[in-house]
């Protein structure tokens, strides 16, 4: 990796963690200390990657079929967003990644780890986020937070059983990437949620500069 690259950064959590109100406060913050950052989400990203979202938020359909159009949004997002702006020295904060699909279609819908190992060794062996946040509620609030919004896609109506495998995963990979994954209780208020991101962001920033 060459001194000039960019940094790699990930929201994850189940629906109704919380994670998405503080996208925008982590890009202002880099903003605000020099760094030239692009914000995206997954799916979603580019305009194919955005009508795969719509389609697989609210389209019944196999589990292969989600799980193959979250990797298609997937490779178009990594090929013409992702690494384009890692290569330029642009830092990337990205709402979900492939330990999403970890969580939801390999857990949630019980695919399996390695399947979904085997399409991201496919579409972006090279890539993985330098932090994931990984946004932690009991799924007892997860679930009051997304019935208090708006309507409900077709992930955010699954079961409890189905959102108890995703947690769990998600805590596996955690377990399993200590260095990689930092756990946020998002039971706790904003500003110290913010707190808590600041302090890390500092960090990551300091071990930046000192690489260079
Ligand atoms: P969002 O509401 O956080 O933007 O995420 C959209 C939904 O898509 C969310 O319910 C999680 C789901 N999802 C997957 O099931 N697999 C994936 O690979 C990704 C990126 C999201």
């Amino acid at each position: 990796m060459s001194s000039s690259y960019g940094r790699f950064l990930t929201f994850e959590g189940v629906d109704g963690a919380g994670k998405s109100t503080h996208v925008d406060w982590v890009v202002q913050w880099l903003e605000s200390h020099g760094k030239t950052v692009v914000s995206t989400r997954e799916p979603g990203g580019t305009p194919i990657g955005e009508s795969i979202r719509a389609l697989v938020l609210n389209t019944p359909m196999h589990l292969e079929t989600e799980t193959l159009l979250m990797f298609a949004a997937r490779a178009e997002h990594v090929r013409t967003v992702i690494e384009p702006a890692l290569a330029a020295g642009h830092w990337v904060v990205c709402d979900r990644f492939t330990d999403a699909t970890q969580a939801y279609q390999g857990a949630g819908r019980q695919l399996g780890q390695s399947r979904v190992e085997t399409l991201a060794q496919w579409v972006h062996p090279c890539l993985t986020p330098h932090r994931t946040w990984l946004f932690d509620v009991p799924l007892d609030v997860a679930k009051e937070r997304l019935n208090r919004t708006r309507t409900q896609d077709r992930f955010e109506q699954e079961e409890s059983a189905f959102f108890e495998r995703t947690q769990q995963a998600y805590w596996g990979l955690a377990k399993q990437n200590p260095a990689r994954f930092k756990t946020i209780d998002g039971t706790q208020t904003i500003e110290h949620i913010r707190a808590l991101l600041g302090i890390d962001l500092a960090q990551l920033l300091q071990s930046d500069e000192i690489k260079r």
